[in-house]
């Protein structure tokens, strides 16, 4: 597994450039399934876990191209409803093609998933509201079994979510866009990935209200039924909200004058809120964050903050948040309320001479700590970007290893760093 080398501390400067959202382009991919014909998907990042799903749509019979950001799927040759254990296993969107091969075959057998290891992760959301929705399951030798009982009856079906997960709304989205019926999702996720999924299927030919709201309503087409089609449909997925925030951290944290280009302002509203009480400096422009030059870590604040369904504190961005806090003088708080086991990363943080106390759902991090490098490992992916961040004030030479994790999310990042002035080197295996 490669690893990098980063030389610190360092200063960054120029401009960095935001890529594709990869938790927007996953659940597009997987609604291609409803359609009977080509959709062409630009803005997509070139990423592992992109790969991994464009490789689960190939073992069901789907073609694909995918050159400069741009990926083609045609799922006209569509022959299975299975998705295997040695594809799924590799990441846990994987486990949203079940809406899809439901709406278009009437049944669908996908394996549990893997993914990261943060919590316990389980899919019992989704599984329950396939069931509200009148779908038979059952779960057999690591997979689950579903299968439509009426296809396309005509009345109003309505599903509740226990919690807004992200990934049980968009699976049913996908399934009740291939539905010739409505279907109401009341306590929905409200990220901004769930609008662009809606903006896609709305493309597809669904009528999709209140996406971004918790309460969403979707009048399908019947995707069973649908002929093979001439017409392409094109989409652009959004910019990744979350590699935004990461790169304007390592701004700030290197106390740096750096733009980062490519970001929708109204999906980072939170983080800016948090940017805000710590005190720093930064401009929003058109669709870029300035992070000015007069920010010196030992002049911010310490914050208390709590991750979030959106619109709240994204929990994706709590390991490169809690990283800065390590520099800032005073005690920082950090309640992590998404996932139960998201602390992997502190005692990798403390072996760079951070001083963090963590339980399993909240930590207190007493700054500024003096950081050293020293070899750490990769625990997950945002946990790796915030090692990446800690290896850039870290006063040494910082071996990242196993950095196979960060090849899943952010798209050539050592080669977006160093052309910012990094020293940052991938050390192949
Ligand atoms: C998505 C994102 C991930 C992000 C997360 C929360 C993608 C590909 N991934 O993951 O980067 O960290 O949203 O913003 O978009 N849960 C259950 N049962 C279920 C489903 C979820 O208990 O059936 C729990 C999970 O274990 C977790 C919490 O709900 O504790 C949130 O999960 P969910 O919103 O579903 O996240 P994902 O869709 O997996």
């Amino acid at each position: 597994m490669d690893s990098f080398k980063v030389s610190g501390p360092t200063k960054l400067s120029g401009t960095i450039e935001v890529e594709g959202s990869k938790n927007s382009a996953l659940p597009i991919m997987a609604a291609s399934l409803l359609y009977n014909g080509k959709v062409v998907l630009n803005n997509i990042p070139r990423l592992k876990d992109i790969n991994s799903m464009i490789s689960l749509l190939e073992s069901m019979g789907a073609l694909t191209q995918f050159e400069n950001n741009s990926l083609s799927i045609d799922n006209s040759g569509l022959n299975s409803f299975r998705a295997d254990y040695n594809l799924v296993r590799k990441m846990r969107a994987s486990f949203i093609v079940l809406g899809g091969l439901l709406a278009r075959k009437g049944r669908a057998e996908v394996s549990l998933p893997g993914g990261c290891a943060i919590g316990q992760r389980p899919v019992d959301i989704h599984i329950k509201s396939f069931e509200a929705l009148g779908i038979q399951t059952n779960i057999k030798e690591g997979y689950v079994y579903a299968q439509t009982s009426d296809i396309n009856s005509n009345e109003e079906q309505r599903v509740e979510l226990e919690f807004p997960s992200v990934g049980a709304t968009e699976n049913l989205m996908i399934f009740a866009a291939g539905r010739n019926q409505t279907t109401i999702i009341n306590n929905a996720a409200k990220e901004p990935e769930i609008v662009d999924l809606a903006n896609f299927l709305e493309k597809l030919g669904a009528k999709v209200s209140g996406a971004g709201t918790a309460f969403i309503s979707i009048k399908g087409f019947d995707a069973s039924k649908e002929s093979p089609s001439e017409t392409v449909f094109n989409h652009d997925v959004i910019f990744d909200r979350i590699v935004a925030g990461t790169y304007a951290i390592a701004g700030i944290i290197t106390e740096s004058h750096i733009t980062v280009k490519n970001v929708n302002h109204d999906h980072l509203k939170a983080f800016y809120n948090v940017l805000e009480q710590i005190g720093v400096n930064f401009i929003l422009k058109d669709n870029e964050i300035e992070i000015l030059p007069n920010n010196i870590l030992s002049s911010l604040n310490p914050v208390n903050l709590t991750t979030l369904p959106f619109p709240g504190f994204p929990t994706d961005l709590q390991a490169q948040i809690m990283i800065l806090l390590t520099q800032i003088k005073g005690k920082s708080k950090i309640f992590e309320t998404i996932f139960e086991n998201r602390f992997m990363h502190v005692p990798e943080y403390t072996r760079l001479g951070a001083v963090i106390e963590a339980t399993s759902q909240s930590a207190s991090i007493a700054g500024p700590a003096k950081l050293k490098a020293a070899p750490v490992m990769c625990t997950d992916l945002r946990a790796s970007a915030g090692l990446v961040l800690g290896a850039m004030v870290a006063e040494g030479e910082t071996m990242i290893n196993r950095v196979y994790h960060l090849d899943r999310g952010y798209e050539e990042m050592e080669k977006k760093l160093k052309k910012a002035g990094l020293k940052i080197e991938r050390v192949k295996e």
